[in-house]
């Protein structure tokens, strides 16, 4: 039997991301029934901590649901304002989302970067801002097919990685999420070894950048079309600690699969 390599003191992350979907319901039946079917599987949530992340409007009742029910999961929201507070209509400060007990916010997803336009400045901003309120970034980079063919695999990545520390200086506790472009919701997802090739630069620029001991605690995960098909190869590798899903983590088997990696045949 192969071992499973995430390195000690790296909690492996299994984090759905729903993006625009699931509304308030929807999300507590959803939540209700996978914390049930991981339980009844006999999941160790410390072996492998599992964290959703709905849409705003769906966060007060999963908080509700998740604190009335002890349920051991942990959730967060998909965005955070760069500001506090003030007048910047639509946007939601991190200071809420600290009063809903999140303790995650996903930055800088590549959907924000295409569709909405942010720039590695305003993922800074974000960044630093979500580390204001207490709440930890899952900070998200990755090359589109272009970028590939023209830069390589790891350059676009590393590049989004600095900029989003721009304003890190001190330890922080952050989560880096390495989502090729081109690998999501094609239902191609990179290989383990591209994976693991991208995510060891990204190490490299957090020691670098924010020292050995912050490198050594931080999780890099991999997102793009993980499947409980392929997500044993993935945490397979030494420097990926986890996963982003998103189409997959809409589906309950699927996901509770994903979380349940370590039960594949082979690990
Ligand atoms: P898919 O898992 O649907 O490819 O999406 C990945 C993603 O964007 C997670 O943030």
């Amino acid at each position: 039997m192969a071992t499973v390599t995430s390195q000690p003191g790296r909690t492996p992350l299994i984090a759905g991301n729903w993006k625009m979907n699931l509304d308030h319901l929807q999300a507590i039946a959803f939540v209700q029934k996978l914390a049930w079917s991981l339980k009844d599987a006999g999941h160790d949530f410390t072996s492998v901590e599992v964290s959703v992340f709905p849409p705003f409007t769906d966060l007060r009742s999963v908080q509700t649901l998740i604190s009335a029910d002890k349920l051991p999961l942990a959730f967060g929201a998909q965005d955070v304002s760069a500001h506090d507070s003030g007048a910047y209509t639509g946007e939601i400060s991190g200071a809420f989302l600290n009063a809903l007990e999140c303790s995650y916010v996903i930055i800088g997803h590549s959907e924000r970067r295409t569709l909405h336009g942010e720039t590695d400045e305003q993922v800074a901003d974000k960044v630093a801002a979500a580390l204001r309120h207490n709440l930890i970034p899952i900070i998200c980079v990755g090359e589109t097919a272009e970028d590939l063919e023209q830069h390589g695999p790891s350059a676009v990545p590393v590049a989004q990685l600095r900029g989003a520390l721009a304003h890190v200086t001190t330890a922080a506790d952050i989560v880096v999420a390495y989502e090729p472009v081109w690998a999501i919701g094609s239902g191609q997802a990179a290989t383990p070894e591209q994976a693991e090739q991208v995510a060891a630069q990204l190490r490299a620029v957090l020691v670098e950048l924010l020292g050995q001991d912050v490198a050594d605690k931080t999780r890099i995960l991999y997102g793009g079309s993980v499947k409980a098909a392929n997500i044993a190869g993935f945490m397979r590798e030494p420097n990926v600690d986890g996963a982003l899903v998103g189409g997959a983590s809409l589906d309950l088997a699927e996901f509770a699969s994903i979380v349940r990696y370590q039960k594949h045949v082979g690990l």
